[in-house]
C-alpha cells in the first residue's frame, strides 16, 4: 500500500440516514486535519456519492470505501452494485466481512469472485480474515484480521495474539494487515506496531459516534 499508516478503517454498516451520515462526515472531516495516517470512511452505498462530492468541497484527508460489492459485473442482477460502479466514486472496498459470510453465506467462490471484480476495476480491496486459516485470494494487499469474538462485544482479541497472525500473514505475503474488533481509543495504541499490524478497522462499536471516532485517530498516531 502507497497511503501512509496507520491505515483507520470506519465501517459504518447500515447504520444512519443521510442526514445523520452527512453530519457525522461534517464532524470527523474537520477533526480529522491533523491525522498523518490514511482514514477511509465506508457508509452505506446511497451515501457514497455525495459523500465523495463532501470531501471534494471540504479538502478533508479522508478517503472512501464501499462495504461490499456484487459478486457480478454491471448487467441485470436488481439491487446489485457493481465494481466498476463503486471504482467510478471511491477507492476501496471491503470484501468477506463476517457478517456477510455469516449472515449472507457467502463463501470462498463468492468471495474470491468479487475479489476477481475488485481488481478489475482497481479498487483497493480490504479482504476481512477471522482466522489464520481463512484463505486470501492472489493479489490481495490489505488483510483484516478480525475474529468474530471480537466484533460487537467489547472483548477485543489480545495484542499478542493479534501480533502473532499479523506476522504469519506477512510470513507469506508483503502485505498491510489491519487489527478489527472492538477496537476503542483506549486499547488501539496496544494494536498498532509499525511494520507488524499498520492499521485498525473500526465498526460500529466506536465509529457511529464521530467524537469515539476522531479519539481513535487521535491515539493511533505511530
Ligand atoms: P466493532 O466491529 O469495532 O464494532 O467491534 C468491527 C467490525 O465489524 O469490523
Amino acid at each position: 500500500m502507497n497511503e501512509p499508516t496507520p491505515l483507520v478503517i470506519a465501517n459504518l454498516k447500515a447504520n444512519k440516514t443521510l442526514g445523520e451520515f452527512t453530519n457525522w462526515l461534517e464532524k470527523v472531516g474537520t477533526e480529522s486535519a491533523n491525522f498523518t495516517g490514511t482514514v477511509v470512511i465506508c457508509p452505506s452505498f446511497p451515501f457514497l456519492a455525495i459523500a465523495s462530492q463532501k470531501l471534494a468541497v471540504g479538502n478533508w484527508p479522508l478517503k472512501l470505501g464501499a462495504q461490499d460489492l456484487s459478486r457480478f459485473e454491471q448487467g441485470a442482477y436488481t439491487g446489485e452494485v457493481a465494481a466498476s460502479q463503486i471504482a467510478s466514486i471511491c477507492q476501496y472496498v471491503i470484501i468477506g466481512h463476517s457478517e456477510r459470510r455469516q449472515n449472507f453465506k457467502e463463501d470462498d467462490e463468492v468471495l474470491f469472485e468479487k475479489t476477481t471484480n475488485a481488481q478489475k476495476a482497481n479498487l483497493e480491496i480490504i479482504y476481512c480474515v477471522q482466522s489464520k486459516k481463512d484463505e486470501i485470494p492472489e493479489g490481495v494487499k490489505i488483510v483484516a484480521y478480525e475474529p468474530t469474538f471480537a466484533i460487537g462485544t467489547g472483548n477485543p482479541d489480545t495484542p499478542e495474539n493479534v501480533k502473532i497472525v499479523a506476522r504469519n500473514i506477512k510470513k507469506k505475503k508483503d502485505i498491510t494487515v489491519l487489527y478489527g474488533g472492538s477496537v476503542a481509543s483506549e486499547n488501539v495504541k496496544s494494536y498498532l506496531t509499525k511494520d507488524e499490524v499498520d492499521g485498525i478497522l473500526v465498526g460500529a462499536t466506536n465509529s457511529l459516534d464521530p467524537q469515539k471516532f476522531v479519539s481513535i485517530l487521535k491515539s493511533a498516531s505511530f
